[in-house]
């Protein structure tokens, strides 16, 4: 029997106890209402809010310039939509490195203001101690290790991390710092899928993959790739399960077509007097 129903609301307990279960967890990412109540319809386990919004909704480069005023407003959006998942909200770059006292604040300002149920950082052990400060307000956390874009700056590139032991065993190292500090979860980002399982047995926490092969806990994808919105991004660990960017070009075509040559609006699709 599965230790976590359709109709109850997801929290992360639940995810820790589906870890124990063996039984995979969904995440996937919405930064708006309408995509938001689908998800959370679909039976999806963790909506986060990502900062991948810099890039899928502002088409910026990298996910550096959003600021928190933007996640609070994604988050804001996503969670009127919301019943059953747990909802995960990144914290943006610049509002927790460094400074633990302003983590707890931005952390703080994401559960009151946008009513968040957890928040996201990325980093280990340069940013555990904002991790314990934000936890001391009974905030949850969820890590993010691998590859991490907010430091795209200092990576230089998107490939694949941790290939090399030196930055391996640092991995490994900082997901069992993030765990000691209490987060509920971590995600992996694009590493090697032998390093990713080792991780997953190693820690009692559950092991989000993104790009770090079928041996996570859970997978996670940013929704506007799986639905084949985004066609300019095609890492080999994604796969489509739509091909939307063609589907709409088609409908707004159609629509074109239909208004330039009269055929929209018809009778019945006009009012009478
Ligand atoms: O911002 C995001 O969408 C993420 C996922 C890639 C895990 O952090």
């Amino acid at each position: 029997m599965s230790v976590h129903s359709k109709a109850t609301k997801v929290t992360t307990h639940t995810l820790q106890e589906m870890k124990r279960a063996n039984e995979p967890i969904t995440m996937l990412t919405a930064y708006d209402y309408s995509l938001a109540r689908l998800v959370d319809a679909a039976g999806v386990d963790v909506i986060l809010v990502g900062d991948s919004a810099s890039n899928v909704m502002a088409g910026q480069v990298t996910t550096v310039p959003m600021t928190l005023d933007h996640m609070i407003y994604h988050a804001q959006c996503v969670q009127r939509a919301v019943d059953r998942a747990l909802i995960v909200v990144d914290m943006p770059f610049g509002t927790y490195q460094g400074n633990s006292r302003q983590a707890l604040e931005s952390a703080i300002r994401i559960m009151k203001e946008a009513e968040g149920h957890a928040v996201k950082l990325e980093g280990g052990s340069e940013i555990v101690e904002s991790v314990e400060r934000i936890l001391t307000a009974g905030i949850p956390v969820m890590g993010h290790l691998g590859l991490t874009p907010q430091s795209i700056y200092k990576f230089g590139t998107y490939t694949v991390r941790a290939k090399e032991d030196e930055e391996a065993e640092k991995l490994i190292e900082d997901a069992k710092l993030l765990e000691e500090a209490g987060c509920f979860a971590i995600v992996l980002e694009k590493i090697p899928k032998e390093l990713a399982q080792r991780v997953q047995s190693e820690l009692s926490i559950p092991v989000i993959g993104i790009g770090a092969g079928p041996h996570c806990d859970g997978q996670v994808l940013v929704l506007h790739d799986l639905l084949g919105i985004t066609m300019d991004f095609s890492p080999r660990f994604l796969r489509r399960y739509l091909n939307l960017a063609e589907e709409i070009d088609g409908a707004i075509r159609s629509y074109c077509e239909d208004v330039r040559s009269g055929d929209f609006p018809n009778e019945s699709e006009s009012y009478t007097s």
